[in-house]
């Protein structure tokens, strides 16, 4: 596997696998990989003959306060885990190189509805941030598929809802999540969690699941389940964000009974932030 890190190399490498009609899947992430990125090459290993990865630890996805600085980049060990896996190429650009005018007042792509809500209420902006640089690393790559994992949900519609607008003829297939024996989503952010907190972690997917069978038995409203199960995690010692019951493709709450849906939710503990989504 080579790792690129200048656009002129990537878009060379790319050109030639064009040149003769080759198919390229493309498995953007921030690194640090664990099973759950691993989940993703694998899966766009039987899409297309080539695999570009990238890692790249976006500035402009993150809030002021937020863990940009302490963001893990663990370049040499992804290095190898990609290698042993079977991607053929990986991109990883210095910050100037994807935002050559600054990360200020630069262009920006911004994706309406599926951004708005959930996560955004927490993090503003973080979604405008994400879809450019997706936006930014489409366009070099140019590739015909792209992989993201469903535990990032609300990130994956905004994603499938900017390239259907902006018309770019690149499927975006979504992962199922990778969890840990014990159920919790893995999450690179997972390591900022105590002992005591990772024992308590799993509780938020058991949260979700019992969601789903609430919401299946059509006993009390949605807004009264995801009420319920905000309490519950609040008094199991996690500072909720929102739980919530979606449309799984326009994520417009739903009421009892509308399919498909999804369960979403997202929480502090401690240092960390988890989110999670499960399906109905
Ligand atoms: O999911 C991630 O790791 C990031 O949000 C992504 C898609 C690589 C954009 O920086």
């Amino acid at each position: 596997m080579r790792t690129l890190a200048s656009v002129e190399d990537v878009r060379k490498v790319i050109s030639g696998w064009r040149l003769v009609g080759e198919r390229i899947a493309f498995v953007p992430t921030m690194g640090d990989l664990h099973p759950g990125h691993l989940q993703l090459v694998r899966h766009a290993l039987t899409r297309a003959p080539h695999v570009v990865a990238s890692i790249f630890v976006n500035p402009t996805q993150f809030g002021p306060g937020e863990d940009f600085d302490a963001y893990p980049r663990t370049l040499e060990s992804d290095q190898e885990k990609l290698q042993r896996e079977g991607a053929q190429l990986l991109f990883a650009p210095a910050v100037e190189t994807l935002y050559p005018g600054g990360t200020g007042d630069t262009t920006h792509v911004g994706v309406p509805q599926v951004s708005r809500g959930l996560c955004d209420d927490f993090r503003p902006g973080h979604f405008a941030g994400v879809a450019t640089v997706v936006a930014r690393l489409f366009n070099l790559v140019q590739p015909d598929i792209a992989v993201f994992g469903e535990k990032d949900y609300q990130q994956l519609a905004v994603i499938r809802r900017m390239v259907r607008d902006l018309c770019w003829p690149i499927e975006i297939d979504g992962v199922p999540t990778v969890r840990e024996a014990d159920g919790l989503a893995m999450s690179s952010r997972n390591r900022y969690l105590s002992a005591d907190e990772r024992k308590l972690a799993p509780v938020l997917y058991q949260t979700l699941c019992e969601v789903v069978e609430q919401v299946r038995a059509q006993q009390q409203s949605c807004r009264t389940l995801e009420r319920q199960a905000m309490e519950k995690l609040e008094q199991a010692g996690f500072s909720p964000e929102y739980v919530s019951i979606r449309h799984a493709q326009t994520l417009q709450p739903v009421e009892t009974g509308e399919m498909p849906a999804r369960v979403l939710a997202a929480v502090r503990l401690g240092k960390a932030r988890l989110i999670d989504n499960v399906s109905l």
